[in-house]
């Protein structure tokens, strides 16, 4: 049964613990953090002080999602902060490898996204590695955006992939995910979902995650490692 990952990008920032909490109540068992640098994406959201006070303030897992440029500088501090796993863009880091490694050297679960227009051939190499592929379906930078169909194609590849190659790694699916297709994408084969406003833009987080994770019950295994 597929998870839903909210992502507090689209919550209350000046009441992040209360939306964490209603969220827990809605059944999520992990939340998803966007940090974004405004310069590997044109928008600006939180670094590790954040985190380190959303992790004294909830039990959730914090799946940090880091679009930022140089992810090496800053990824000790994100896990001495709290994070649980943390997911980097290719694009943003010269040495994919290197940076994997450091991630998972520090006892965190580790990811890679693929942009839109990023082939899933480019993780080839590395998906023994991975914990996490995070599919974007939507561009990175802001909430709200609509679903890009061309994301399911993506999470089937991946899905078939894993199995021939008998690996492990989640699937997750970020960004336009909402009631409509939240059963489809998890059937695609995702393990967690990514929502941001379909569950903090509505004024019932709880209720919210309970109708998306009924919908996204059909998809993958949940991640083992997430409590
Ligand atoms: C976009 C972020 C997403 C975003 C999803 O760059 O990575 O996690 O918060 O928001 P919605 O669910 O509103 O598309
Ligand atoms: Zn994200």
């Amino acid at each position: 049964m597929a998870l839903i990952a909210p992502s507090i990008l689209s919550a209350d920032f000046a009441r992040l613990a209360d939306e964490a909490a209603a969220a827990a109540r809605g059944g999520a068992r992990l939340l998803h953090v966007d940090v974004m640098d405004g310069h590997y994406v044109p928008n600006l959201t939180i670094g590790p002080a954040v985190v380190r006070s959303l992790h004294a303030a909830t039990p959730l897992l914090l799946d940090c999602h880091l679009m930022i440029e140089n992810p090496d500088a800053l990824i000790s501090a994100f896990v001495e902060a709290g994070a649980g796993a943390i997911s980097v863009h290719p694009e943003a880091t010269r040495h994919l490898h290197r940076t994997v490694s450091l991630i998972k050297g520090l006892g965190v679960r580790a990811g890679a996204a693929l942009n839109p227009a990023t082939p899933v051939s480019l993780l080839d190499d590395i998906l023994p590695d991975l914990d996490i592929v995070l599919v974007m379906s939507v561009n990175p930078g802001f909430g709200g955006q609509s679903f890009i169909p061309g994301a399911l194609g993506k999470v089937r590849d991946l899905a078939a992939c894993r199995r021939d190659r008998k690996l492990s790694f989640t699937i997750e699916v970020d960004g336009g995910i909402i009631a409509e297709n939240a059963a489809e994408v998890a059937s695609a084969g995702a393990g967690l979902l990514v929502a941001g406003s379909a569950v903090f833009g509505g004024g019932d987080p709880e209720g919210a995650v309970r109708r998306l994770a009924a919908l996204a019950a059909p998809g993958a295994a949940a991640p083992t490692w997430v409590p």
